[in-house]
């Protein structure tokens, strides 16, 4: 069974997916050890707390240095035993040392089709405003591995949700996650702690 560690900030509607799809029985052998906020009042971890899953907090404001909060950031994922980090609205950059150190075993969930609509200052409700001033009849969602590059790590899943006459940023938003966002990524964190994803020249093979 592999230990998995989410990252949160936020109000967690990607955590509860995964907490929901563990539930179901559709995290196959993996098991939600720990849920890390970097906000002590995110509500992700009242989530957490309601189906009785340990929590942390860790605040980058109380380090001075990044390279400290780094250190400590690995320090505490590996106290618990991360066999996979899943960011679900983590709004804290990675560091280098956690990068390289989770190599491959750090999933991120972002709100478009990649490599449309991502990288720096592509966040939140940006996403989904850049989508519609572009005038895209598709956009989705993409699971994938972080790395040193913003949004460019290995492509784990993609899923596509329509665009809709008259749809508001905040409407599309909602629609990603409900249609995109909240199935792919239990599913890509399933298919990791199965031993189901194959890494090779920065793309991934999905073993069905
Ligand atoms: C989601 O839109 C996700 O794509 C992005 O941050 C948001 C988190 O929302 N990375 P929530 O906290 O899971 O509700």
């Amino acid at each position: 069974m592999k230990n998995i560690v989410v990252l949160v900030s936020g109000g967690g509607t990607n955590l509860q997916a995964l907490i929901d799809a563990q539930n179901r029985g559709d995290i196959k052998n993996g098991k939600i050890s720990c849920v890390i906020s970097s906000n002590p009042n995110a509500y992700a971890l009242t989530r957490a707390k309601n189906h009785n899953i340990e929590t942390e907090v860790i605040r980058r404001k109380d380090f001075e240095k990044f390279d400290d909060y780094d250190d400590a950031l690995v320090k505490l994922l590996k106290s618990k035993s991360a066999d996979v980090v899943v960011l679900a609205g983590f709004m804290t950059i990675l560091g280098k040392k956690v990068i390289s150190t989770f190599e491959n075993k750090i999933i991120n969930i972002h709100p478009s089709l990649i490599p449309s609509f991502c990288g720096e200052g592509f966040y939140g409700l940006r996403v989904h405003e850049a989508a519609l001033e572009k005038g895209v009849k598709v956009t989705g969602a993409t699971a994938h591995f972080v790395n040193e590059i913003c949004d460019g790590g290995p492509i784990i899943i993609q899923q596509s949700v329509e665009v809709k006459n008259g749809d508001t940023p905040e409407i599309l938003q909602k629609r990603v996650m409900e249609q995109a966002e909240w199935k792919i990524l239990p599913k890509a964190v399933s298919l990791f702690c199965e031993d189901k994803i194959i890494v090779n020249n920065n793309k991934t093979e999905i073993l069905e």
